[in-house]
């Protein structure tokens, strides 16, 4: 019987810097389950890939003075790596600059607009000339100005094509409200409410003010828009209008496409569309997770923790990195990243829980019965519970895998190992061992317990792949005693199953210890990025021009003290503060909410520019600025020693 195919991917991933720990979620979810749908027998195309086009690469390549193309093939080497340090188990390797996949953007392109769904017309907006950039109204810093380089907008309009999506708009919304397509569901009023309810607009599909992206075929100076050439992936990667390929009928639609909540409008909504005009089968799931954070901010490199998975997967073992982060990451929700939190999960879950109930059980198995358990066992109504929880766990997990609710999957695996744990202690094999006539009860007991361990670990090896063959060489199990056909029956080991004494699979971590150490590596780290950002200064905007005393002592800059701080709910970029300048208190409104919670600036000094004239960003009055370092992209609040007292200025 030929086996039913399964696809599932990523999104694929921009080569524009080194992956962090945040990258990584996705990958290991979908390879969780890609592995999980192999077991049960689907024949699985996992496809991950990288976004390689846009002008943020095309200017990143300039900056290091090399091409496009070789700029992101070293970075596209880091992705490999990482994904193949992290075990992660593709199947194809798609990246936006193959040539399959640029005939496909090609033809793709063209067909929409032989159908009429793509319009030639013109783009207006606010350009920024030395970024060569447009941006909309909402996308502008907090003073009206590029958000790259801060500097002036003007107005400005480009010949470009459209992409008309209102043709598509009931589906989309019925598709997103009434079909089982968004995972979870709740997203679809966010969507529907914000895009859909006001009027789904054309969409600029091409740009005309960089070059580094696949050409429009009968438009030249035209390069396609970069979500159009990524979203294709998904398709071109199986060879949809390509020769590289031969698999679009076979595993088209998609079963799943995983992606985090900043890019689920796309794969919502654009994403559907373009497949509507194309007279597509739409994708079954689109499963979308929150970010990891640190203090609810998205991951940045800056903020005081090892977040390169490669470093953190060197000192635990990439099966304890891939653990912590499924198990922390709840479908619908942020989860919250810190070192400390992963190696406090390490130690209690892995170390303890599981790590402990294998070394436990085959140290009793070796220690009583020199390593093989006798045929004659006794059994007894108290093996009821352990059994049953056993045996009805594969159900549990393949609902989980079905609703993409990892964390759960990992919380339900491990009742089963802490009931086992529990089992030990209601059971005592110690004191049974002491009476020989208790043989009998003790293997059963010990057998029970292996195969506990038989059952959890099977389902367990998913998510954690390189680990738990190490467990079932230690429990004397074959390939065909842990296959998935035998996870949901109980008494698959031999009666007579002989143990192995082995490694310690998770060692414990000295939380303190290693806390210290990766402290140590975090200014390690800063001070080498400092001195290569110093070395040349080649990343530091220009000096500006020479201006006399009197020009500088126009800026009133005091010393000011945060009293209170709170996001403003329709402007996500930006914070309003309350500050004490020494004269009293004012308002000063600032865009650095990317960068810092409220938490992060209550009770801290900072440096005002105190005789601003007064300006509203979006509708909230602000009274002065706060004084920030732009380093590369972020900014970073400049504060100062408490003692200093407020109203002090600057001189
Ligand atoms: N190239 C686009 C995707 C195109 S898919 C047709 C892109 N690339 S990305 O590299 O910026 O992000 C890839 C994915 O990683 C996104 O889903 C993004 O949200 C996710 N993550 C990046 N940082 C993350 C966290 N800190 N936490 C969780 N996911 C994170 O977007």
């Amino acid at each position: 019987m030929s086996k039913k195919p399964y696809y599932i991917t990523t999104p694929i991933y921009y080569p524009s810097g080194n992956p962090h720990i945040g990258h990584c979620y996705t990958t290991v979810a979908c390879d969780s389950i890609a592995r999980y749908r192999r077991m049960q027998g689907y024949d699985v195309m996992f496809l991950t890939g990288t976004d390689e086009h846009g002008q943020k690469i095309e200017q990143k390549a300039a900056e290091k003075g090399v091409t496009p193309k070789e700029y992101v093939d070293e970075i596209v080497a880091i992705f490999k790596n990482l994904w193949s340090y992290m075990n992660i188990s593709y199947d194809r390797y798609i990246r936006t600059t193959d040539d399959y996949h640029i005939k496909t953007v090609q033809t793709i392109f063209k067909a929409l607009y032989d159908k009429g769904y793509i319009y030639k017309g013109e783009y207006k907006g606010k350009y920024c000339t030395p970024c060569e950039s447009f941006w909309t109204e909402s996308q502008l810093d907090e003073n009206g100005k590029c958000p790259e380089c801060h500097r002036d907008v003007v107005e400005a309009k480009e010949e470009a094509y459209f992409f008309k999506m209102s043709p598509f708009a009931d589906r989309i919304e019925k598709l997103l409200t009434e079909t089982d397509y968004l995972q979870p569901k709740t997203r679809a009023v966010e969507l529907v409410n914000n895009f859909i309810k006001p009027g789904l607009e054309d969409l600029c599909v091409s740009r005309t003010s960089f070059k580094w992206g696949i050409p429009v075929t009968f438009d030249e100076g035209h390069v396609v828009y970069v979500w159009i050439d990524a979203l294709s992936n998904y398709i071109s990667a199986l060879g949809y209008e390509n020769d590289a390929y031969n698999e679009f009928d076979k595993f088209w639609p998609a079963d799943v496409h995983m992606v985090a909540k900043d890019i689920m409008r796309f794969h919502a909504i654009i994403w559907p569309a373009m497949l509507m005009a194309l007279e597509l089968p739409l994708p079954k799931h689109l499963a979308v997770h929150g970010w990891i954070t640190f203090n609810g901010q998205k991951m940045s490199k800056s903020l005081g923790n090892v977040v390169d998975p490669l470093v953190l997967g060197e000192r635990y073992g990439a099966d304890s990195i891939r653990y912590h982060i499924l198990r922390e990451m709840a479908l619908g929700a942020d989860s919250s990243f810190s070192n400390e939190i992963m190696i406090n999960r390490i130690n209690s879950d892995l170390a303890n829980d599981l790590g402990n109930l294998v070394s436990r059980t085959v140290a009793m198995v070796l220690k009583y019965f020199d390593g093989t358990l006798p045929e004659e066992k006794q059994s007894d109504p108290m093996d009821e519970e352990l059994i049953t929880m056993a045996k009805s766990l594969r159900s549990i997990v393949d609902e989980c895998i079905d609703n993409t609710t990892l964390n759960i999957a990992l919380a339900e695996i491990f009742k089963v190992i802490s009931r086992a744990n529990k089992y030990i202690d209601e059971t005592a094999p110690w004191a049974l061992a002491k009476d020989e006539a208790n043989k009998p009860r003790l293997a059963a007991v010990l057998y029970n317990l292996l195969e506990s361990i038989r059952i959890s670990t099977s389902l367990l090896s998913a998510f954690m792949p390189t680990t738990m063959p190490k467990v079932w060489e230690q429990i004397g199990a074959t390939a065909e005693d842990v296959s998935y056909e035998n996870a949901d029956k109980f008494g698959v080991l031999p009666q007579n199953i002989t143990v192995h004494k082995g490694d310690i699979i998770f060692p414990r971590i000295d939380v303190n210890k290693e806390i210290e150490e990766l402290n140590e590596l975090i200014r390690a780290q800063a001070e080498k990025a400092q001195a290569e950002a110093d070395k040349d200064g080649a990343n530091l905007e220009p000096l500006a021009d020479i201006i006399g005393i009197d020009d500088f002592f126009k800026a009133d800059l005091r010393i000011a003290e945060v009293k209170s701080c709170e996001k403003i709910p329709k402007a996500k970029k930006l914070l309003k503060l309350i500050v004490n300048d020494g004269f009293g208190e004012r308002q000063v409104v600032s865009g650095i909410a990317k960068w810092y919670a409220p938490e992060d600036l209550i009770g801290k000094k900072i440096i005002l520019v105190a005789n601003l004239s007064p300006a509203k960003l979006c509708g909230v009055e602000s009274n002065g600025m706060i004084v920030a370092a732009s380093v590369g992209e972020d900014a970073r609040v400049i504060f100062v020693d408490k003692d200093i007292p407020n109203g002090s200025r600057l001189s």
